[in-house]
């Protein structure tokens, strides 16, 4: 009875956890809640644990579960703590095939458990279990290294097709013997085995630049495993827990493609960045760079009625947040309204700027998102683009040809005076040219974000 109600408490405290992550405000009130439910979760399971399969726990076994969870507690809190800003999706990937693997072996160590009278139900949630948790954990740690930049191109060969239908029908082979009454481990080995080599097979093929895209899917992939864990376990928190993943994941996944209006399976089966993707978006390329010196920007800043900055994955890359929040702070001490103008896939990570700049503090409502933007964009005496490349390619609306043709971007264009802040001409994640730095409105301000940002923020304080 308390057992049940500290679940339904802790499946409370993951829904309100996931209600507060929607907004970067209560992001980590959310965080916390949500955590705390996991740590309830945790404390209601063990004393669950001494009537598992008709024995108590030994002794040893308890040092086991112990070793276990204070491995788990370092690692992870070290892994948070450690992580750089920009790595956070390499993490989130190795996370995610750490539940996805978790998952599997529980599915695997209840079948072990079967016994003749076993429900079909039961084998039919442990299968499940095993081959999603499987084929997401190793598609994970495949994600993990293409986003590490390992082999970040798509991997395709002549009979892939061929062979990923070859061990589907395997896979599924194995399952109708497993549920139809084999409770063999030889079987589950191999059925484990193959859904493996799934997972390594459906992600080689994905590109590098759509692993976020990926390591989504992935996590959805977790929730679904762990929600079927809990119907073989009879566990009701892992049931509302995994399904909350499971659903938030695809949300998440299908708002990732809509932002870049790609049809998910185009990002699963199309090998996006194996064509040559400079062709296109360097035809339509004309004009010629104009680069600016930092005190010509600080006066054109300082000058200007309106300005918008439009952070991107550079600005995650040079941690250049609190600079940024300074220059904001000085020229609006001169009269200058300044908005931030966000893309909802500028950076690595579903929203990436909106936490790079909450941890600065920039005020959630100078935070404009591009719908809201973009008709406001001609108004705008400088658009300020800082380290973000691919969100305001007018390549998106402009080039047919473009690999990034029907993306929504920030229409930096419009504005009266552009200026680019970056180190050299380097593309962006899509790996394409960018047209608007060529454009006449457009002035380029090379260097590392963060000393560019600091050069600025001192002339404009003294001009
Ligand atoms: P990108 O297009 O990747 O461009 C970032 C730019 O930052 C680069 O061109 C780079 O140019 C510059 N940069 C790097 N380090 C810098 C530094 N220290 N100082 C100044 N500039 C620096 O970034 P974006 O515009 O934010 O676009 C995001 C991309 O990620 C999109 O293609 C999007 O589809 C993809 N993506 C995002 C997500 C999510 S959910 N966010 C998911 C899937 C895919 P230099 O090397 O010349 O400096």
């Amino acid at each position: 009875m308390i057992t049940s109600f500290a679940f339904l408490l802790a499946s409370v405290l993951f829904i309100l956890g996931i209600k507060l992550l929607a907004s970067p405000k209560t992001a980590r009130r959310g965080n916390l809640i949500a955590g705390l439910g996991m740590v309830l979760a945790l404390l209601a399971v063990l004393p669950q644990l001494h009537g598992a399969h008709g024995g108590g726990v030994s002794l040893w076994k308890w040092l086991l579960i112990f070793v276990g969870i204070v491995l788990g507690l370092v690692i992870g809190a070290a892994g948070a703590y450690k992580v750089k800003m920009t790595a956070m999706p390499q993490m989130v990937a190795l996370f995610n095939g750490a539940g996805g693997g978790a998952a599997a072996l529980v599915a695997a160590i209840e079948f072990a458990h079967l016994t003749a009278d076993s429900s079909l139900k039961l084998v039919v949630s442990m299968l499940c279990a095993a081959m999603i948790g499987a084929v997401s954990l190793s598609g994970s740690i495949i994600a993990f290294f293409k986003l590490e930049g390992h082999f970040d191109k798509p991997v395709t060969y002549p009979a892939q097709q061929l062979l990923n239908g070859a061990l589907f029908l395997g896979s599924f082979l194995l399952a109708l013997a497993m549920a139809g009454g084999s409770h063999s481990m030889v079987f589950m080995g191999l059925f484990l085995v193959i859904a493996l080599a799934l997972g390594v097979l459906m992600v080689m093929p994905i590109g590098g630049a759509d692993m976020p895209v990926v390591i989504s899917l992935l996590n959805s992939f977790t929730g679904l495993a762990v929600a079927a864990d809990g119907f073989a376990i009879d566990n009701v928190a892992m049931i509302i827990a995994g399904t909350l993943v499971g659903s938030s994941g695809t949300l998440l996944t299908l708002a990732m493609c809509q932002a870049m209006n790609r049809p998910v399976t185009n990002v699963l089966f199309s090998a996006f960045g194996k064509m040559d993707a400079t062709a296109s978006a360097a035809a339509a390329a004309t004009g010629s760079v104009k680069s600016v010196q930092a005190d010509e920007a600080a006066l054109l800043l300082s000058m200007a009625g309106r300005v918008v900055i439009v952070p991107g994955y550079g600005l995650a890359v040079a941690q250049a947040q609190h600079q940024v929040r300074q220059l904001s702070d000085e020229l609006a001490k001169k009269g200058v309204e300044v908005s931030f103008a966000i893309h909802p896939v500028a950076g690595r990570m579903p929203g990436h700027m909106n936490v790079l700049l909450a941890e600065a503090d920039v005020p959630y409502d100078q935070l404009i998102e591009m719908e809201t933007i973009n008709p406001e964009m001609e108004r705008v005496d400088v658009c300020l683009v800082i380290g973000a490349n691919d969100v305001v390619n007018p390549a998106a609306h402009e080039d047919k040809a473009s690999p990034i043709y029907g993306m929504p971007i920030i229409e930096a264009e419009k504005a009266g005076t552009v200026i680019v802040m970056k180190r050299s001409m380097g593309k962006g994640f899509a790996g394409i040219e960018n047209a608007l730095f060529l454009r006449d409105n457009c002035r380029m301000l090379f260097g590392d974000a963060k000393a560019s940002l600091q050069e600025l923020v001192t002339l404009v304080k003294v001009g």
